[in-house]
């Protein structure tokens, strides 16, 4: 969808903010760090794919209009050097990109079924964006062309829930009555010395004085 005039009442405007830079190449990126910071401070970061990639075919068609392509201009080149200005509008549920440049020339998209490399910027906004068009402001010359992004804040992700069906897959653990017989064990005796003993046949230190009840330590008798 595309508009001829200025997609938004100046009363429902919530943010504002905007750059104004030299017509050249370097406008672009400058263009993009001003975006992202920008939708940053306004909590809207996650627009940012769709806004970066618009704002670049935007600045780029406006310094192709109107500006100098020369990657080094030279000091009379840059004299006459028009600007460009990016402005980002936050209004209550999406935000308007708007990108003035000194031409009237309307931009001219070209059809979709057209096989050219060349000319798919434009198209490319008219995807991304939920509207977007040109308008021609009253107070000066030139024009804008603008995009306008939807802002939808992602939902929180809900912790997981368990299945009320799922059963654990943790079993029991029955103690192996024979096994911790065979555990070295130590205890004191209640004449205060210390046993040790090992039953595996082989090794049974005990250094206990009074009797030693056998019987406890012995898998064989339980
Ligand atoms: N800011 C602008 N000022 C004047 N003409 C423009 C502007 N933006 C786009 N146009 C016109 O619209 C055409 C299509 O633009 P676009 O889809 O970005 O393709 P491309 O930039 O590759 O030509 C451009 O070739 C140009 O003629
Ligand atoms: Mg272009």
């Amino acid at each position: 969808m595309t508009g001829q005039s200025r997609p938004y009442r100046p009363q429902d405007v919530r943010f504002f903010d905007q750059l104004s830079l030299a017509a050249v190449r370097s406008a672009v990126s400058t263009s993009r760090h001003f975006l992202r910071l920008t939708l940053f401070k306004w909590q809207a970061a996650f627009v940012e794919d769709d806004a970066l990639l618009i704002t670049s075919e935007l600045v780029t068609n406006a310094v192709t209009a109107t500006g100098v392509l020369t990657d080094h201009p030279t000091w009379g080149e840059l004299e006459k050097l028009n600007l460009v200005q990016v402005r980002l509008v936050g209004l209550r549920d999406s935000i308007v990109i708007e990108v003035w440049d000194a031409s009237p020339e309307a931009p001219t998209p070209m059809q979709a079924d057209d096989d050219a490399e060349d000319g798919r910027g434009l198209l490319l906004v008219q995807q991304l964006a939920e509207r977007w068009g040109s308008y021609r402001p009253r107070a000066v010359s030139g024009k804008v062309v603008w995009a306008e992004l939807a802002v939808r804040p992602p939902r929180p992700t809900p912790l997981p829930r368990r299945e009320k069906s799922a059963r654990s897959t943790i079993r029991p653990v029955r103690p192996d009555v024979g096994f911790l017989r065979r555990v070295p064990t130590g205890w004191r005796w209640p004449s205060g010395g210390l046993l040790m003993a090992r039953h595996t046949g082989m090794t049974r230190a005990v250094r206990a004085r009074g009797r030693v009840p056998l019987g406890v330590l012995s898998p064989d008798r339980p």
